[in-house]
């Protein structure tokens, strides 16, 4: 799905692809064009979500606007990173808290307003007691969670920016409207696969480049339009972009600050903790 939106909008605008293969990196950039490039960084590994961010720092002033995409889906069994996370939380999820927070200040930067769009979908639970799912693991949880996770994100940032009047930035969740026919395929096991291309047949699935038609609009709108639709979720209908109502869960701040505090002491890095002080401490100022 990254790749479909980094393609519609690598047309006109420069593209910054977030990749942890160079080759694969190497190769989608050629496709794209010459306004596409990379920065490596394995998002299952903090140490990594760091060095990008000084990365991208140090050769950009300003971004216009984050994808929060990258994502596990399917996985035959757990798998714990080097920093001793459940590889869907981190990766889904705890990567994205910290990219978002660390990049914030080159958004606030962009002549046409920053924003950051996440790829979501309406489904999965919090569980508080068992976050890193060592107890009970499944990849559809492991999903789910993070869905849920990256959707009170989105409320959390928005009202921390519009408490302190600041509407340099938006932040909007989107869901695509139709599963989309996506690398997962070749990961998926063959029964799964089978069941899919008979899916596929009868129009269940969309393209990636469909996606990217479906949500370049997101990246390009005016930041008027776009601040309309901050701490929203969004999908399309019809061909126009609608609101959804999100689930009281996702909208309660307390609920919202716990996850705050948590990501907080999981990313275990000085710099977040900073930003996050500084947006805290403005709306209590
Ligand atoms: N497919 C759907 O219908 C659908 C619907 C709603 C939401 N989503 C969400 O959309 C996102 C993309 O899904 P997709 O269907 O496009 O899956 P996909 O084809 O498997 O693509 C996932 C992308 O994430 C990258 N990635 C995975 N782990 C990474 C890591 N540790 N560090 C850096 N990059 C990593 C992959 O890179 P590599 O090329 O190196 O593997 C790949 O480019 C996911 O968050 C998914 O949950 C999907």
């Amino acid at each position: 799905m990254g790749k479909g939106v980094a393609a519609a909008l690598a047309k006109e605008a420069e593209v910054i692809i977030v990749a942890r293969s160079e080759e694969r990196a190497k190769a989608t950039v050629d496709e794209l064009g010459p306004n596409a490039s990379y920065v490596l960084a394995d998002l299952a590994r903090l140490a990594d979500v760091r060095r990008v961010t000084e990365e991208l720092h140090a050769q950009h002033d300003a971004l216009d606007g984050i994808f929060v995409n990258a994502g596990l889906g399917y996985a035959a069994g757990r798998v714990e990173t080097e920093d001793g996370m459940d590889s869907h939380f981190q990766v889904n999820y705890l990567s994205h808290f910290m990219l978002t927070l660390n990049l914030l200040d080159l958004l606030e930067r962009s002549e046409h307003g920053g924003r950051v769009i996440f790829n979501v979908a309406s489904f999965g639970e919090m569980d508080w007691d068992d976050l890193q799912m060592e107890r009970t693991w499944g990849y559809e949880r492991g999903i789910g969670q993070a869905m849920v996770a990256k959707r009170m994100l989105v409320a959390r940032l928005h009202a921390l920016c519009r408490a302190r009047d600041d509407s340099r930035v938006s932040f909007v969740g989107f869901q695509i409207p139709k599963t989309v026919w996506s690398n997962q395929i070749n990961i998926i096991p063959w029964p799964m696969r089978f069941m899919a291309t008979v899916v596929k047949l009868f129009g269940g699935f969309i393209s990636i480049d469909d996606c990217g038609r479906i949500m370049a609009p997101l990246f390009t709108e005016p930041h008027a339009s776009s601040l309309r639709r901050s701490g929203k979720l969004i999908t399309e209908k019809k061909g126009a972009l609608v609101e959804i109502p999100d689930i009281d869960f996702v909208l309660d701040p307390a609920e919202q600050d716990r996850l705050w505090r948590v990501s907080l002491a999981l990313s275990d890095d000085d710099a977040t903790r900073r930003i996050a002080d500084q947006l805290v401490d403005k709306l209590a100022s």
